[in-house]
């Protein structure tokens, strides 16, 4: 009987989408815990040089922990990814091979109860990868007017229901007092959404509190910023770009965003072009990668996981230097 056949897992996927050479240059937007790190290096070995960046301190001593056995080929910095351009200045490196950025937080961030980003953490809500930032989740939850809310709750895409939590957050904080941490936030959220819509994978409230995340850290605007910078830094006709992302809203980001830099053109589509706008970037999965069955019965984790991959076009310096035009 013939064996299926599997795709390989998702870090290799990364490995091959990013189209590693020895002695390339390539940047991991998004180190964490070095996972990736670690393969970038011994796929570029013996002498491929990383860039590595995470915002948050803890994650970045982590990385450097795991990855000290690479020497000079590494150069770790302590900033967000739509920093890039400053810190390939500080790095000396004007174009990369590759940009990795693998979104969201790790295992290690969400498991630190303390950090405040589990349902389950009885802490106070804080939710910030960067602690020297001043905005916690605190505030977003204590402090926000209920339209700010309901904005937040956006991106978790149930117009009605987001209402419904932004309220019952409001008359708690107004009526009881300032909701003090994720579990008592999870706890209160699982009792006003429809429980049955949510499933009984996953606790009805971890989209919200995704939601709240995303707002403390600003997570969609850095994704944004950081696909154009990481464009703009690869090299030209060859340079890759790979995003993973974890759930809808942010799948739907990218792909809408590497979409228009493979389509920049603003003009009504049955007329000719007349704006001039040069595609930057072409998109090598039509769909983004999903792992496949035998990885997610491995790793439960992956199954939200998408892998969205582009190759840097070839352009004149003018074009690259000059704005990104998106439609
Ligand atoms: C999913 S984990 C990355 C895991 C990593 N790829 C590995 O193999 O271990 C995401 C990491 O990105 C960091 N991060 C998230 N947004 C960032 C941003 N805008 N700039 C820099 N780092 C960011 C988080 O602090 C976290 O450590």
């Amino acid at each position: 009987m013939s064996r299926p056949q599997h795709q390989p897992a998702m870090p290799e996927q990364v490995i091959a989408h990013l189209d590693i050479r020895p002695a390339g240059t390539y940047v991991d937007a998004t180190v964490g815990g070095a996972g990736h790190a670690q393969l970038i290096l011994a796929a570029s070995a013996p002498d491929g040089r990383l860039i590595a960046l995470d915002r948050d301190e803890e994650a970045l001593a982590m990385a450097r922990a795991h990855l000290t056995r690479f020497g000079e080929r590494v150069q770790l910095f302590h900033q967000r990814f739509s920093e890039l351009p400053r810190v390939l200045a500080e790095a000396q490196s004007e174009r990369v091979d590759g940009v990795l950025i693998d979104t969201g937080i790790s295992m290690d961030q969400m498991l630190d109860l303390e950090r405040g980003f589990s349902f389950q953490s009885p802490h106070r809500l804080d939710m910030r990868m960067d602690r020297r930032q001043k905005l916690t989740a605190y505030e977003v939850v204590n402090t926000y007017a209920y339209e700010q809310l309901c904005d937040v709750f956006k991106v978790v895409g149930r117009g009605r229901e987001a209402r419904k939590v932004a309220a019952r957050i409001v008359s708690f904080r107004e009526g009881i007092g300032p909701i003090q941490s994720p579990a008592q936030l999870a706890e209160l959220i699982a009792a006003t959404v429809n429980r049955r819509r949510w499933g009984k994978k996953r606790h009805p409230a971890s989209r919200w509190l995704m939601a709240i995340r995303a707002e403390v850290n600003d997570e969609l605007g850095e994704l944004c910023r950081g696909l154009q910078v990481a464009i703009k830094a690869l090299q030209p006709a060859q340079g890759r770009l790979v995003v993973l992302t974890w759930a809808s809203h942010e799948h739907r980001l990218v792909r809408r965003e590497l979409r228009r830099l493979q389509n920049p053109c603003t003009c009504l589509p049955a007329l000719p072009c007349i704006c001039g706008k040069q595609p930057l970037a072409e998109v090598l999965l039509p769909k983004p990668l999903s792992p496949d069955a035998s990885e997610v019965s491995r790793n439960r984790a992956a199954r939200s996981c998408r892998l969205h991959a582009a190759r840097v076009l070839g352009l004149s310096t003018g074009q690259r230097n000059g704005p990104v035009m998106v439609r």
